[in-house]
């Protein structure tokens, strides 16, 4: 009989870390890719309360885990408990993606600007950022991530507009020079000449207002993009469809985001595929992120 207790009989092991954890569409999406190649791998939703995290983060490499993806609201603190922490997880104050080492040393990765650039790639491959300047709306959590993939895809500066004006100041201060921030007010004349247009606020979901954003002196170049995924059309990309715009909608930044942790942990590097787009959105509980 095998060993249970060994490492080597042990399928694979990872998971997602959050508090609450229950709407997290990770598993969903490690579980197609286990069957698409064939792994026997395992991926556990694992609900760790704030207090806890410290602790719960440390002893997973000892229960076999070889990472786990962090959600809310342990994003900064797996940042901070870090051995090793990355440029983009430094950038953007954040960490979503985990791994360790045969030591258990803890190494925070952010693939959320990963997974913003590659969904835009696959999903306008004539997309250019450096042609002009990119527009985006909002300055929360999701906003660090896009400008910070926005910054490294060569948008040569990024106009950042958001409803509290400070807080688009505050981001613009860290990033440096290239970000600019603009008046709310000031939004729709901001999208002229720009080559990239994102909203990263909540408007637009289902439930919420939509984004008011002219789009008349957008150039017919520009793409437009939205974090909000649900619903897949929002109103803004709908407007931009309507005007001629290339969109892209914002689902896959979430499947994309997915792709370096099961690379890692897995050692296949999984495709965003159709069906893998239906079945997140056969999903009953469907939210803006992971
Ligand atoms: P996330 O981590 O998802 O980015 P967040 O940090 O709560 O979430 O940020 C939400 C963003 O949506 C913010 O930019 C917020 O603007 P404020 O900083 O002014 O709050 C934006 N947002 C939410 N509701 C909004 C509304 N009704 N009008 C304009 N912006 C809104």
């Amino acid at each position: 009989m095998s060993d249970p207790e060994s490492t080597d009989q042990r399928p694979p092991l990872a998971g997602v870390v959050g508090w609450p954890v229950a709407h997290s569409k990770s598993p969903l999406i490690f579980a197609h890719w286990f069957a698409e190649a064939g792994i026997v791998g395992s991926y556990q939703r694992l609900a760790v309360r704030p207090e806890e995290f410290g602790p719960a983060l440390r002893a997973l490499p000892k229960a076999g885990f070889r990472g786990v993806n962090v959600t809310i609201p342990h994003k900064l603190a797996a940042l901070e408990l870090a051995d090793e922490v990355s440029a983009a997880a430094r950038a953007i104050g954040a960490a979503n993606t985990i791994c360790f080492d045969g030591d258990g040393r803890i190494f925070a990765e952010n693939t959320d600007g990963y997974g913003f650039t590659e969904n835009l790639r696959e999903g306008a491959p004539a997309w250019n950022p450096s042609a002009g300047p990119a527009l985006v709306l909002g300055a929360g959590g999701a906003a660090r991530a896009v400008i910070h993939a926005l910054l490294e895809a060569g948008a040569p500066t990024i106009r950042l507009a958001n409803r509290t004006g400070h807080k688009a100041d505050a981001l613009a201060a860290h990033f440096g020079r290239r970000v600019e921030p603009v008046d709310w007010a000031a939004r729709g004349a901001a999208t002229g000449g720009a080559a990239t247009i994102v909203n990263t606020t909540s408007l637009g979901m289902t439930g919420k207002p939509p984004l008011e954003l002219p789009l008349d002196d957008a150039p017919a170049t520009a793409l437009v993009t939205d974090i909000v995924y649900v619903p897949l059309e929002t109103p803004l990309l709908a407007a931009a469809r309507v005007r001629g715009l290339a969109t892209v909608d914002g689902l896959g930044m979430l499947l994309h985001q997915a792709r370096p942790g099961f690379r890692a942990w897995f050692g296949a590097d999984p495709a965003v595929t159709p069906a893998l787009r239906r079945a997140a959105l056969e999903e009953p509980v469907l939210e803006r992120r992971s």
